[in-house]
């Protein structure tokens, strides 16, 4: 609940970004369109995932409005992991597009929400067919541990004790993995469409500092102390 809680936190401070972005779209027949399509990557499966759609449908209709436009229908595309609990998000959709209905009265627009279980790191849509790409706190997940960590071997991440190899083995994973996403996305989304990304970054360079590694430090701790007990 407190994970839950803290993620929240994380998307209303990203709201003026976001908010900013779509305001920002001079290409308004995006608006005019049958249907905005919006994919959320990385969307787990809590209140959360549908607090981020109505901020950007709340957002969307708003620009409508000043341009006095019909608001578009609404396709929702929901991606996390194939084992991600989809069925619990479903269950919240009742209530949700009921809500959606009563809260927008004249200006309710239809919306359409599907999952699109896979890795975001892999294809999972067709060519130009996404206007909005939206991903709160999940792309900084690789897409598998790097190769070469043995030397790691008493820690779980990248710690003050790990040798110079795994912090460059952890770059170049980073890099690896987000350049493959950004041309994936590059493929999916449509001209003029956008993309906001909140992810978890560090305000120094040096990535062994306590702001980076320290929560990790502790975990591996905790466990190293685990397996002594056994
Ligand atoms: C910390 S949760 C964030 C959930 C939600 N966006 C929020 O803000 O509350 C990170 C999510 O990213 C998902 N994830 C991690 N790697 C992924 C990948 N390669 N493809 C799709 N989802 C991924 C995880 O399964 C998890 O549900």
């Amino acid at each position: 609940m407190l994970i839950f809680s803290f993620q929240e936190t994380v998307i209303r401070k990203a709201l003026p970004i976001l908010e900013h972005i779509i305001k920002g779209i001079s290409n308004h027949d995006l608006f005019l369109g049958q249907c905005f399509k919006i994919a959320d990557l990385g969307c787990s499966s809590s209140k959360n995932t549908l607090l981020v759609v109505s901020n950007i449908m709340d957002i969307v209709i708003e620009v409508c409005k000043e341009n006095r436009y019909k608001p578009p229908q609404f396709e929702v595309c929901l991606n996390d992991l194939f084992g991600n609990d989809f069925n619990t998000l479903f269950k919240l959709l009742p209530d949700f597009y009921a809500k959606l209905k009563k809260d927008k009265g004249k200006q309710f627009s239809p919306c359409f929400v599907s999952a699109v279980p896979g890795s975001f790191y892999c294809r999972l849509f067709p060519d130009q067919s996404l206007h909005l790409v939206h991903s709160s706190y999940s792309v900084h997940w690789l897409s598998q541990v790097p190769d070469g960590l043995e030397s790691n071997a008493l820690n779980i991440y990248m710690a003050k004790t790990s040798p110079p190899n795994v912090f460059e083995a952890y770059g170049e994973q980073f890099k690896t993995d987000f350049t493959k996403f950004l041309q994936i996305r590059a493929e999916e989304i449509v001209c003029g469409g956008r993309m906001v990304l909140t992810f978890v970054g560090r305000s120094v360079v040096d990535p062994s500092s306590d702001e980076s590694c320290r929560l990790w430090e502790l975990l591996a701790q905790s466990l190293l102390d685990m397996v002594k007990e056994v």
